[in-house]
């Protein structure tokens, strides 16, 4: 395995973590994980070397903080850090805090957290986190022991990631990165910031929640194999990412045995640096050409957010973008309906039009939403 510095912290984190969030099930309910797989998946990624485990209040409804904990039992505890997150939708009052940690150090079954995050922060979790004191009460956890160190992940736009990043002493985040996304949220700008900032910035999903590790389109192929090294989907995700200096740790939520060892594999052969100067202009030429193939030429820059009236609009492309490039119509579908609230989808457009005189790509922003939500069969 390799390893690499974690921000400020005199610790080196494992270059791959394990995310806890995508575990194996024995049916289709995500709560249903199969625990025999589970484990043993978790347990050969330590025995390998990964050094950090991300779970959350919510993962497999409410199951993953409990899995892990049986996970790390048998002395894999001591060789692996924890990570969890607050439920940022869940905080009403400054009290709610305090349950939500105490039930998740039961679930986990530890005196400590080492790594806590604000679950999933944006602007309207961000600004209801400083009305409960937020701070305050990340100072006393801190102090009473039950947290090691504070952090934030992160899904909004660039201007509120910098905002967040320099509002308390943060020890890391966590970041939607990949290079696909490199404008999105916050986007290689806001890794850079938080970097130059001292924080380690984890990355979460490195493959697009899957969508990367799938052979691309052989428009993408063409360019990716002029490459003088011959790499898989999952391998050219991936070293793009550890490429980079700033990329503290990346995590991976797998499904599979040979996805463990195929991601722990390419974590111990990874360092900064690893991809050639061409290699590098060869993936943004892939990301470009993925633009060009994509229906909507979006490329998630976020200038165009927030709608008033709260549509996601970056994200509703997202999915539409990747139907139809990788042929996933009905996996697509589904998260436009399960992710998405109602007044974030496509068909809840007023067609004010505030949003198009702010996109650089002069996106007919009305129209291509109202083609959206037309596509996924919502208007
Ligand atoms: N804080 C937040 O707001 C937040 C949000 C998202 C994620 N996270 C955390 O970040 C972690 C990483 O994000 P992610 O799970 O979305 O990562 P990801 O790597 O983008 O997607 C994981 C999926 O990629 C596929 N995959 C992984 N390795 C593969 C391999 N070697 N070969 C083929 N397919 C492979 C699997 O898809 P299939 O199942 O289709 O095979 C797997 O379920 C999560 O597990 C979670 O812990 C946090
Ligand atoms: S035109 Fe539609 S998407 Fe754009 S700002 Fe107005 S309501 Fe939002
Ligand atoms: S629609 Fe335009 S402004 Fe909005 S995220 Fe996409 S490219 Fe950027």
């Amino acid at each position: 395995m390799q390893y690499r510095k974690f921000g400020q912290l005199d610790w080196n984190a494992s270059a791959l973590g394990f995310g806890a969030m995508r575990l194996p099930t024995e049916g289709e309910e995500s709560g249903d994980i199969d625990e025999e797989r589970a484990i043993e998946m978790i347990r050969y990624a330590i025995d390998h070397g990964v050094n950090y485990v991300d779970t959350a209040w919510p993962y497999h409804d409410g199951n993953s903080e409990e899995l892990v904990a049986r996970a790390l039992k048998d002395g894999y505890r001591e060789k692996t850090r924890i990570a969890t997150k607050l439920p940022s939708w869940l905080i009403e009052e400054p009290g709610d805090m305090d349950e939500y940690l105490d039930k998740q150090l039961d679930r986990l079954e530890v005196d400590q957290i080492d790594f806590y995050l604000l679950h999933t922060l944006n602007k309207k979790y961000w600004e209801n986190y400083k009305e409960v004191g937020v701070f305050e009460w990340l100072d006393k956890v801190k102090e009473e022991g039950k947290i090691a160190y504070p952090g934030f992940s992160f899904h909004d736009d660039l201007e509120t990631f910098k905002e967040i990043v320099d509002s308390y002493d943060w020890t890391f985040c966590q970041i939607q990165y990949n290079y696909l996304d490199r404008e999105f949220q916050a986007g290689m700008e806001g890794l850079k910031y938080a970097n130059s900032k001292g924080l380690a910035v984890v990355i979460m999903e490195p493959l697009r929640g899957g969508k990367l590790a799938a052979e691309p389109p052989e428009e993408i192929d063409e360019i990716l194999s002029k490459a003088d090294t011959q790499r898989g989907p999952v391998s050219w995700a991936l070293n793009w990412l550890w490429d980079q200096p700033e990329v503290s740790l990346v995590l991976s939520g797998m499904t599979a045995m040979d996805q463990v060892k195929q991601n722990v594999e390419l974590a111990s052969n990874s360092k900064i640096g690893k991809l050639t100067e061409g290699e590098v202009r060869l993936m943004e030429e892939a990301a470009e050409k993925y633009r060009e193939i994509s229906p909507v030429g979006c490329t998630g820059c976020n200038y165009c957010t927030p709608c008033p009236n709260g549509v996601e609009i970056p994200t509703n492309f997202t999915l539409y973008n990747e139907a139809e490039v990788y042929g996933k119509f009905e996996e697509n579908k589904n998260s436009y309906y399960e992710f998405l609230d109602e007044e974030q989808r496509a068909s809840a457009c007023v067609a004010c039009g505030e949003c198009e005189e702010a996109c650089p790509q002069n996106l007919e922003i009305i129209d291509l939403l109202a083609e959206t939500a037309s596509y996924f069969n919502d208007s």
